[in-house]
Formats: C-alpha cells, structure tokens, sequence
C-alpha cells in the first residue's frame, strides 16, 4: 500500500465523523430559524383609526396570537421595507439599527431577524411566566400569550454616534415601540408598553446576550374586555 494510503485511513475515519457531527448540527442551525409568514402590507385599520383606537391594556385573555398576527407585529416593528439598502419601517440613526425584539411565547424565546423576515429561536422552553412577569404590573390581569421584548444594543451605534450611541438607541426603540402599539390595535389586539422593566430582572430571567439590554416588554394579546 502506498504510504498516502496509509495516511488516508485515519484521515477518512476523522473526515466521516465530522460529517456525521455537522450534518445534525446544521440541520439543528436552520430548524432554528422559522420564517415568517408574508405580512400584508397594504390595506387593513386606516392609520388615523389605529391612531384614535390606540390604548394601554392591562387585562388580557389568554385567546391565542395567530403566527399570521406575529409575523404582522414583527414586520411592522422592524420589517425591510427597501430591499436595496435595507432600510425598515420605523427609522434608525445611521441606518445602524440597535434595537433587537424577542418574542417569547409557550415555546420559548425568538429573536426577529428583520432581512429575513424570520424568527430565530434562542431559548427552547416555556418561558411566557418570566416574561409576563417582566411585563406585568399588580393592576395587570391575564395572561397574554405572547410577551414582546425590546432591547437596545448601543454597541451597534457606539464607533459612529459615540456618547449618543444610547440616546439614539433609545429614541429607535420609541420609533419601533409605536409601530407594533399601531399594528397591534389594527389587528384587534392589545398591549401596553412597560417601560418598567426590570434590566438585571429580564437579563438573568431570559439570558440575553451580553450588551443587550431590555428596555420595553409588551404584553400582546386579546383584551378582556372590548373597550
Ligand atoms: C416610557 C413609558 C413607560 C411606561 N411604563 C409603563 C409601565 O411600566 N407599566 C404600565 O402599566 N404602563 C406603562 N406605560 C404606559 C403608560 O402608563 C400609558 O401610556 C399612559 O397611562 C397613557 O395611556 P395610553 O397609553 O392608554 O394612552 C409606559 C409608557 C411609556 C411611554
């Protein structure tokens, strides 16, 4: 035999393993990333409804959310609007984009990938009753079945908006904060912004990522009672 293929033993037993190791692994890669339903984007709630219609809810029922309704939300919240440059409906500084929504529900908790219009799961589990937690007050009732978590990462601005990298982050979230309160109630759904929420709290209970910090969680669900 030649002395190659006295190398090339060992050499297929390694590569057939590694095959073998990244075929499930990619496999478990693109399982965690779900796209979304088309969103409609034309139509529906005239917007000076939607504005006049627009309330805080606290008490919800726990009427399921449609993944129709989240893909709605998501797309409203961040969704490329110009493919081109890929630029969003609501604005950002720089076009640099430092908020990241989570959407947490029975299931676990996804991030929204806005150039794919996509959920992407980063936590397996249930997480809704940390999550509502987070977003729920004593004078909140219900439980809403999905819980929206928006989070600034200033970092993404940080090089060129230096020490108006969180001023920016957060005037963005108030953009993106408005669009799903308005997407929301043309849906016939409700939700309350809480800006209460506890950082340390959301950080250890739904194990964001480093640098990323929570600071809107928004109960969405059917309100109890039809105002
Ligand atoms: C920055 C900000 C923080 C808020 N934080 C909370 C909160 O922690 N808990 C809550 O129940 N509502 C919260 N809200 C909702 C306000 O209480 C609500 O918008 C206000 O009472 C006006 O009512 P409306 O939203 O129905 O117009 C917050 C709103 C804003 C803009």
């Amino acid at each position: 035999m030649p002395r190659s293929g006295v190398r090339s033993l060992p050499l297929c037993v390694a590569t057939a393993a590694l095959i073998s190791l990244t075929v499930p692994l990619r496999a478990a890669c693109q399982a965690a990333v779900r796209p979304l339903p088309k969103p409609v984007t034309t139509g529906g709630m005239a917007l000076n409804e939607a504005l006049a219609r627009r309330r805080s809810c606290r008490a919800f029922t726990d009427t399921p959310v449609t993944l129709q309704q989240i893909s709605q939300v998501c797309w409203a919240a961040q969704g490329v609007t110009e493919p081109v440059k890929g630029l969003r409906t609501a604005p950002a500084a720089m076009a640099l984009y430092a908020v990241r929504l989570f959407v947490v529900d029975r299931t676990g908790m996804a991030e929204y990938l806005p150039k794919v219009h996509a959920l992407r799961t980063v936590r397996d589990g249930d997480l809704l009753p940390a999550a509502r937690a987070l977003a729920l007050n004593p004078a909140t009732s219900g439980e809403p079945p999905v819980v929206l978590l928006l989070c600034i990462d200033p970092a993404a601005l940080q090089a060129r908006a230096g020490a108006k990298a969180e001023r920016f982050a957060l005037l963005e979230a108030g953009h993106v904060t408005q669009n799903i309160l308005l997407q929301v109630t043309a849906l016939g759904l409700a939700s309350v912004p809480v800006g209460g929420v506890d950082e340390a709290k959301a950080s250890e209970a739904l194990r964001l990522p480093e640098g990323v910090r929570a600071v809107y969680a928004m109960p969405v669900g059917k309100a109890r009672t039809e105002r």
